[in-house]
């Protein structure tokens, strides 16, 4: 699927002169003016956030989505029209977007949409590895299915997307690389044995790439947050965890009992606090910050690390 685009941004052939240089410094220019971002899980959630947030900073948009739903995922993935509204809403930034459906498991249909990003944009300078599942089980109660999808989707598919736009970067010596993982990645936490060691893995696997590439003009880093206001957060079942005395827990009734896990008080963040994070490690002059991890996590470690 792919949206309509504006022609906001010029024509394929100057952005395909564009390389890895900046973008000419013009005044009342935006920060990402001229560079071209891909961001997977973005049919809605954080993806959706970050999709506009760096649209409206001047980024072209490529996004992708599984628009469909995974068996051992307990609550509804996003579908395909909610991945052409974050199109739509890209566009009413002002840039353009290429949306396309795709799995982070499948790596032809990385490649199919990277490949259909350059043919349109010409480049990619930015990667958000942003699409995951959650879900949750006592460790003994954890089934081969259910683990082995989270760690294909959470690890691995971070993986799938950065090696799939990693040649490209590495050919033009740019590019900015954001790993969503979790502050489920910084500590230890009873009933997501599988999501925490897929959230772990990510920041193995950001620090390493970060040492890989220091030296040729990509950074890659992490951000951890706390829990967000998206529907991975929001679903009966992920309520039914965190008030299992309830019948029917509301939004109300786990308010409480998720502001109780950090320093804040704050039951969640808005998906737009994760995304002035993301924006920031995009940054042409975040050169020198590469193999770190950004929590944006009210406090909920700070008495850690
Ligand atoms: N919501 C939270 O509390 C929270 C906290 C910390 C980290 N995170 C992480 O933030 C990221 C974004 O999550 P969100 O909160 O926006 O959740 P969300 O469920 O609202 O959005 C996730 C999106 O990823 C897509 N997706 C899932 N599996 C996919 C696959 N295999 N291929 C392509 N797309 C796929 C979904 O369809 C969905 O649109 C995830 O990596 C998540 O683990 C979320």
């Amino acid at each position: 699927m792919g949206s309509k685009r504006s022609d906001a941004s010029g024509s394929k052939a100057e952005k395909k002169g564009k390389r890895g240089k900046a973008p000419k410094s013009v005044s009342g220019a935006r920060p990402l003016d001229g560079r071209v971002a891909f961001i997977t899980g973005a049919a809605r959630g954080q993806g959706r956030s970050h999709a506009v947030a760096l649209a409206s900073e001047g980024a072209d948009i490529i996004i992708c989505d599984i628009a469909a739903d995974i068996d051992t995922v307990p609550y509804p993935l996003g579908t395909d029209a909610e991945l052409r509204e974050t199109a739509s809403l890209v566009e009413a930034t002002g840039r353009s977007c290429l949306a396309m459906v795709a799995d982070v498991r499948d790596t032809e249909a990385l490649a199919a949409v990277v490949a259909a990003g350059l043919d349109t944009f010409g480049h990619i300078d930015i990667c958000v590895a942003n699409a995951g599942i959650t879900g949750f089980s006592k460790f003994q109660d954890l089934d081969d299915q259910t683990w082995q999808d989270m760690i294909d989707v959470d690890l691995t598919g971070v993986f799938k997307t950065i090696r799939a736009v990693l040649p490209h970067m590495l050919e033009r010596r740019y590019g900015r690389i954001v790993a969503v993982s979790s502050m489920a990645g910084r500590m230890g936490n009873p009933n997501l044995a599988h999501y925490v060691a897929a959230k772990w893995g990510v920041i193995g696997l950001v620090k390493t790439l970060a040492m890989e590439t220091a030296n040729k003009g990509i950074t890659v880093n992490a951000v951890c947050p706390a829990a967000v206001d998206t529907p991975m957060l929001h679903n009966p079942a992920m309520y039914s965890l965190f008030c299992p005395e309830l019948a029917e827990p509301t939004r109300d009734d786990v308010a409480p009992r998720y502001a109780s896990m950090n320093r804040m008080g704050v039951p969640w963040l808005a998906p737009e606090e994760i995304s002035r994070a993301v924006s920031f490690l995009c940054a042409d002059d975040a050169r020198a910050t590469t193999g770190q991890v950004i929590e944006v996590s009210l406090g909920s470690s700070a008495g850690q690390h």
